[in-house]
């Protein structure tokens, strides 16, 4: 399974020779209360890269003179702005408002909704409307497993596989508002799966392949899965992912502690390794392959849920992000055709996995809204060997290729040669998403991916905004190497102080979002108030990122990273506390800290700073079970890159872990802020000594 941006992966193996170091510039201040000051003149990128005439030439927005038309038409009328975006879609009836009510302010208060009164189906716009059009023998999607077979599917194929599959889901009783979860690997299988929900009106909650039983058994619980849809096992770099083994243990552990919400388990055949069966257990082939090949599409109250993906927030409790249906769907598609500026001839790329937020909008259900052709790959870059993806692109002639950083720093190390050997003519546009993108990183994307010849849209967005929120245009937008540059038309985003007010230009700040939007998610699944106190509680009357960033003179945007206790990890979003849970949950531990260490590769490192019970030896093995424990909590993206023992972590007076010190310690530097605070100066010591890494 790819990662976030199929980079090196949850895989310990890849990860082999990374090491300490920051990029320039990108990862400064990644951290609270670091956003103040303003940046010095010498660290601001000056490199611009204009975009080839002949694409802005062709470009759905092809100048900033239009660029900024949008963005006045969006600002003096944004009701009418976004109520053009969604003419995108196929309503089945019209809205009577385009949106009603404000960013909640405290308590309880409702999110806006959008589009109210209008009533859609997603898959009418995704699949249907293709099948029966002038795309219907149009490839939707064609698929490279990582064993190398493939398969292409129509969009008139599409269809009655959707179509299938909703028949089969609802024979097993799954109606309108039943949550389905799936847990696959990148297989075609994935994408009909999360259609065939919307299509019910069931919302899906995808897991990605590399989470753990337990975290799957958490998400399950957590919106109370009817029916779990998985395969027999996925391939990772020639080995089989236990896929279906990890979802018995889940629904073992849930009986264990009372009740599963799970009636069924959809299994689809992928590898052939041996699964143990129980009666909930059905084969996919078995049960989809005979289903009727028609279904007529209810439609939905725009408002209605599409699905809840869970991330992780600055507490030991992921967050189910809930988005619903006509708001989400417009600004996926909305943002697709500006963004990557689709073309019915284009073969477009999204290495995400699906188990990520860019899985849903870009591979999913932005690019099949436009009836787009998408290409899936299920397996590792670098299997059988570094150059894979530039075969991949070279056999199926990939135009439009969006990837992340970490993945784009892996290529970068494995060497010039491996997309070299390839034929990548078929490129005509890069992206990136997931984390800052170091301008070498980005330099080097640009000439030994794209041929100096394709703009690179960097492209800021979060699971909570449902779509990309500030990119370039790439037929109008100037680029510079680590930027996001803009705003899209119809998002108002700026950079506060914590009372609101506005920084001025180069000065660090808070990324905010000025005005409700329509992808914006409606609610934490069952936890209302903390989506109010997290989004709109920490900076009064806007949405609050979570992000620091500087806008420079020129207006662009440079994300500087998290401002809250949230790390990221080859574009894995992961809560420092959800590891510390994990880490307390191991009853040799009494008391853990983690937090992020730049990495070259990566971005950050997890590193855990870990105070045992009395009397239990700190050592080296220890730490391997520790970092296994991790690992078998959460999933192997969390595992800690290193463990640190002492007998006391660095506190204050008043108890309080000081966590600057330790992202200090982990970095390599002593450390340098002011430690008069704190309560005990021997723990540094300590722990500046103490180092245990079993990789
Ligand atoms: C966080 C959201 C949105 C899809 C992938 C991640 C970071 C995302 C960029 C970018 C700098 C970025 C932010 C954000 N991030 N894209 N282009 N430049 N930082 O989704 O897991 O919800 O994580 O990823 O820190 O808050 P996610």
């Amino acid at each position: 399974m790819a990662g976030q941006g199929a980079g090196p992966g949850p895989s310990p193996d890849a990860h082999a020779g990374t090491h300490a170091g920051t990029h320039a510039g990108t990862h400064a201040g990644t951290h609270a209360g670091t956003h103040s000051g303003t940046i010095e003149s010498s660290l601001v990128e000056t490199r611009t890269f204009l975009p080839p005439p002949a694409f802005a030439a062709a470009a759905r927005v092809p100048s900033m003179a239009a660029y900024d038309a949008m963005v006045a038409r969006a600002e003096t009328d944004p009701e009418g702005f976004w109520a053009e975006q969604a003419k995108r879609l196929a309503w089945a009836t019209p809205w009577t408002a385009v949106v009603e009510g404000g960013f909640p302010r405290a308590g309880t208060d409702p999110a806006p909704t959008w589009f109210v009164g209008g009533t859609l189906n997603a898959t009418t716009s995704c699949v249907d409307r293709h099948a029966s059009g002038a795309r219907a023998n149009k490839p939707a999607i064609h698929f490279e497993g990582e064993p190398g077979d493939t398969r292409t599917l129509t969009y008139a194929e599409l269809s009655r596989e959707v179509n299938r599959t909703a028949n089969a889901l609802a024979a097993l009783g799954v109606v309108a508002g039943d949550f389905v979860a799936i847990y696959l690997p990148m297989i075609p299988e994935a994408a009909i799966a999360m259609l065939a929900c919307a299509r019910l009106g069931a919302p899906h909650t995808v897991v990605f392949g590399g989470f753990s039983a337990d975290a799957l058994a958490d998400r399950i619980a957590d919106c109370g899965a009817k029916v779990v849809i998985t395969a027999d096992g996925g391939w990772r770099r020639g080995v089989v992912l236990p896929l279906k083994p990890n979802v018995d243990k889940a629904i073992a552990k849930s009986l264990a502690a009372g009740v599963s919400s799970v009636e069924h388990v959809v299994v689809v055949k992928r590898c052939g390794n041996a699964v143990a069966w129980s009666d909930r257990d059905l084969w996919w082939h078995e049960t989809v392959g005979p289903a009727p090949t028609e279904h007529a599409a209810q439609a939905f109250p725009s408002e209605h849920p599409l699905y809840s993906l869970y991330t992780s927030g600055t507490t030991g409790k992921p967050k189910g992000i809930l988005h619903t249906t006509g708001g989400y769907l417009t600004v996926a598609a909305y943002s697709t055709a500006i963004v990557f500026d689709l073309r019915d001839e284009d073969v477009y790329w999204c290495t995400a996995d699906i188990g990520w937020v860019t899985g849903h909008s870009y591979v999913v259900y932005g690019p099949l809204a436009l009836g787009a052709t998408v290409l899936l790959y299920e397996g590792a870059p670098n299997q059988p060997g570094p150059d894979r993806f530039w075969a991949i692109v070279a056999k199926w002639k990939v135009s439009v290729f969006y990837t992340a950083p970490t993945a784009v720093r892996s290529f970068m190390r494995w060497g010039d040669e491996h997309p070299a050997k390839h034929d990548l003519s078929s490129l005509r546009l890069l992206g990136s998403v997931g984390e800052p993108i170091n301008p070498e990183a980005w330099m080097w994307y640009r000439t030994a991916i794209g041929g100096d010849r394709c703009p690179i849209v960097d492209t800021w967005w979060q699971t909570e905004t449902g779509a990309i929120m500030i990119s370039p245009l790439p037929g109008a937008t100037p680029t510079r190497p680590g930027s996001a540059t803009r705003p899209l038309p119809g998002i108002a985003a700026a950079i506060v102080h914590r009372d609101g007010t506005p920084c001025a230009p180069n000065e660090g700040g808070f990324l905010v979002v000025t005005r409700p939007w329509p992808s914006m998610l409606r609610t934490i699944f069952g936890d209302h108030e903390r989506f109010v106190a997290t989004y709109f509680g920490e900076v009064e009357g806007v949405y609050f990122a979570g992000d620091g960033a500087r806008q420079d003179s020129d207006g662009n945007f440079w994300i500087m990273g998290r401002v809250d206790d949230v790390i990221n990890v080859a574009g894995h979003r992961l809560s420092t506390m959800e590891i510390e849970s994990a880490l307390v949950s191991h009853p040799k531990v009494a008391e853990a800290a983690v937090v992020g260490r730049p990495d070259e590769l990566k971005g950050h490192a997890i590193v855990a700073f870990v105070t045992p019970r009395n009397g239990v030896a700190a050592d080296a093995a220890l730490a391997a079970e520790l970092r296994a424990h991790v690992a078998s909590q959460i999933g192997a993206l969390a595992r800690p890159e290193e463990v640190r023992f002492a007998e006391q972590l660095p506190k204050t007076r008043s108890g309080k872990i000081m966590r600057r010190l330790l992202r200090e310690l982990a970095s390599g530097s002593t450390a340098r802020g002011d430690t008069t605070t704190l309560e005990d100066q021997g723990v540094l010591e300590q722990l500046a000594q103490s180092f245990s890494n079993d990789d």
